[in-house]
């Protein structure tokens, strides 16, 4: 049995799909220890923890040694992880790319855009494809609402349809209006998790340095509920100033 089907599940019942981007051991194992569904290791990495200008710049190596990291902290979640743009650009590279993540724990890979050949291929495989469409970062430069007009909301619509066909096991929709993510969720039988996309998505995902707001900028679409980034400003000068004064700790 895949073990994505359980989020048919969740879908089926009424209960939200909870996803959380993850980078590194320890936050693996927070998020695994309070019960998230699926634990992302997204390209965001590239800009989040690597310091690139663009998640685009991130190698198959660096996903690889990070996958491997979160693995070693999952006892029980799903473990997704984005396929990076540089090992996306012909089918046997992915599959290669594909194969060696699931060497590395993973039990789904993302593919962002439009391509059914892709899912078809990886259907075949150990590995679950998982698609993503709307806002694509890998794709699309700036980020921008997609699906504002009645036909190119009915593409979406039926890009989605096209890609469960083709074998995915669940749908990433960014940046799109809530009433669209509402009716592609409604005519899909696999899950969709939204970011930025309202609350009619069977599940939702976000930035773990977003919502722990380790990072100073805060995206429209991000959810904050905690600000990391002043704690451990103030735990780092308050070090500082005792060192600086020799006090005992
Ligand atoms: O890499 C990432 O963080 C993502 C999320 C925004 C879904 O793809």
């Amino acid at each position: 049995m895949k073990r994505s089907s359980n989020f048919r599940v969740l879908k089926q019942k009424g209960i939200g799909i909870s996803m959380l981007t993850c980078y590194d051991y320890p936050s693996a194992k927070i998020q695994d220890a309070c019960g998230i569904d699926i634990i992302f290791v997204g390209d965001s990495l590239a800009t989040n923890v690597l310091g690139y200008d663009h998640q685009n710049d991130l190698r198959l190596e660096e996903m690889r040694h990070h996958v491997r990291a979160v693995a070693r902290g999952i006892s029980r979640a799903y473990l997704l992880a984005d396929l990076p743009y540089l090992s996306s650009s012909d089918l046997p590279t992915i599959l290669s790319a594909a194969e060696q993540l699931r060497l590395d724990g993973v039990d789904g890979v993302k593919v962002e855009g439009f391509r059914p050949e892709v899912f078809e291929a990886l259907a075949k495989t150990e590995v679950e494809p998982w698609a993503h469409l709307g806002f694509t970062p890998q794709l699309i430069k700036e980020p921008a609402m997609q699906a504002k007009d009645s036909a190119s909301a009915e593409q979406l619509v039926k890009e989605c349809q096209a890609l469960e066909a083709a074998g995915a096991v669940g749908i990433i929709l960014e940046l799109i209006p809530e009433s669209v993510a509402g009716r592609v969720a409604k005519t899909l039988e696999i899950p969709t998790i939204g970011i930025g996309a309202g609350s009619s998505c069977d599940g939702q995902v976000q930035v773990w340095h977003d919502l722990i707001g380790l990072e100073t900028h805060v995206y429209r679409h991000a959810v904050r509920l905690c600000d990391a980034h002043k704690k451990q400003t103030s735990a780092v000068e308050a070090y500082k100033r005792k060192v600086v004064k020799k006090e005992e700790f």
